[in-house]
């Protein structure tokens, strides 16, 4: 087995993990920050969908390239916007069921730089994709992965179940 595709049913399953999310989202309420959450959940949601659709391609032995870069626009696109989905207010809070740390806003020089690292990675990817060099796209997968991760270890809180 050529060590991408190992590499890549590796992240698949990391991400799977990734995405036990156990909050339950039903009961935000409906204020500007139960807003917010909202939409933060949908907005990862998208992320993921992306990121799971590029990776499902690149284990294929023949990625779709066009469906490759399609999700990395949308990837890169979602990620220059992640800042957003953030505003204050929107962390823990008893009414409020996030998985967002309040480090994310005590710490915001360290939480950028999450932020930039997923930028950086996610538009480099993009670049792989355009360029169609399957390679590249494999290995950088693999990075943006790291950023996802990255990220998630230092300001999500882990899902409980
Ligand atoms: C800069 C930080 C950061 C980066 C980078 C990041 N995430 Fe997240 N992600 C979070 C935080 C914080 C949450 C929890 C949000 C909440 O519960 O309000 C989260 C939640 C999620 C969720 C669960 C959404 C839900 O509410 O059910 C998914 C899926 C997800 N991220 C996927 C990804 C993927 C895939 C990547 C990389 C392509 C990624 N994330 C990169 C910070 C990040």
């Amino acid at each position: 087995m050529p060590t991408t595709r190992i590499l890549a049913i590796a992240l698949g399953v990391a991400l799977t993990a990734g995405g036990a999310i156990a909050h339950d989202i039903s009961k935000l309420p409906n204020t500007p920050a139960g807003k917010a959450v909202l939409a933060r959940h949908n907005n990862f949601k998208q992320q993921g969908a992306a990121f799971k659709a590029i990776n499902d391609e690149l284990k294929k032995d023949r990625p779709d390239e066009a469906l490759i870069a399609s999700n990395a626009i949308r990837l890169k696109t979602l990620t220059s916007q992640l800042p957003s989905w953030f505003p204050k207010g929107s962390g823990p809070s008893p009414r409020l069921n996030t998985d967002a740390k309040a480090t994310i806003w005590t710490d915001s020089a360290g939480f950028a730089a999450a932020v930039n690292r997923m930028q950086v990675e996610s538009s480099k990817l993009q670049q792989f994709a355009a360029a169609g060099d399957i390679g590249g796209m494999n290995r950088q997968a693999r990075a943006v992965g790291g950023a996802c991760k990255a990220c998630h270890d230092k300001f999500r809180t882990p899902a409980k179940d």
